[in-house]
């Protein structure tokens, strides 16, 4: 059996990252969710006080910057930075609002998608973000494009977040999807958009299970 690199993009908190995990686990492919890549690089600007508007300062810190993924058998994948766990930190509130303008910098995307091309190298993987199959991934042989409406996508968030430990208002989760859906798109740099050959799938109505059924029906097509 060939490996195929399947992306999915979208918009924030539409059960991208929740279908790759599922998807990856059954095909036994690798996950990797490129939001955690950015989440780390925003973590360590904050925690080093970084001048987002000054090149030099940004390029010297990615330097610095390790990213690594570690498979957890409670709840998928941890980030590491550095070599510290930092998969409960990323997911904060205040990361959440700051993740989509250090996203916006073009040399952390160019640091992040070099990495990300080296991860998919020996394919077999499942990875998730705004411009995987735009700008990581244009060759990937299954590209899904996900959205869902706002209430729908704000309470999953909340819940999510709550299962977590932390609690949110929802008007606060809907107001920082709707900021970051804003920035995504309207950025210069790889905007999220859907590749031509992406498939939409909208999550508003089906259940879980179906939506990741019909991915792995659609993978297995290309397989
Ligand atoms: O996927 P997640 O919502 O955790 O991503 C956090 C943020 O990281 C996004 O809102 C976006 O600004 C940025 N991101 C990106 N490109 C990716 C993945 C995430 O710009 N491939």
């Amino acid at each position: 059996l060939r490996k195929i690199v399947i992306a999915i993009d979208g918009y924030s908190a539409c059960g991208k990252s929740s279908t790759a995990k599922e998807v990856a686990s059954i095909l036994g492919y690798r996950y990797i969710d490129s939001g955690a890549m950015y989440r780390a690089v925003t973590f360590y600007f904050m925690d080093h006080h970084v001048a987002l508007t000054n090149p030099k300062e940004v390029a010297r810190a990615l330097e610095q910057i390790h990213i690594s993924f570690k498979v957890n058998p409670k709840n998928g994948t941890d980030t590491f930075l550095n070599g510290l766990n930092v998969e409960k930190e990323i997911r904060k509130m205040r990361v959440s609002e700051m993740v989509s303008q250090v996203s916006t910098i073009k040399h952390v995307r160019t640091a992040m998608v070099d990495q990300q091309r080296r991860m998919g190298k020996e394919r077999g993987i499942v990875m998730d973000g705004r411009d995987i199959g735009t700008v990581v991934f244009p060759t990937a042989e299954l590209k899904l494009f996900m959205k869902a409406d706002m209430q729908v996508r704000a309470f999953r968030r909340q819940k999510e977040l709550l299962e977590r430990g932390q609690l949110v208002d929802l008007d606060d989760v809907v107001e920082n999807i709707r900021q970051r859906d804003e920035i995504d798109t309207t950025r210069a740099e790889s905007p999220l958009r859907k590749a031509d050959d992406a498939v939409e799938v909208d999550t508003t109505h089906i259940a879980f299970d179906e939506q990741v059924d019909e991915v792995i029906r659609m993978a297995l097509a290309r397989i």
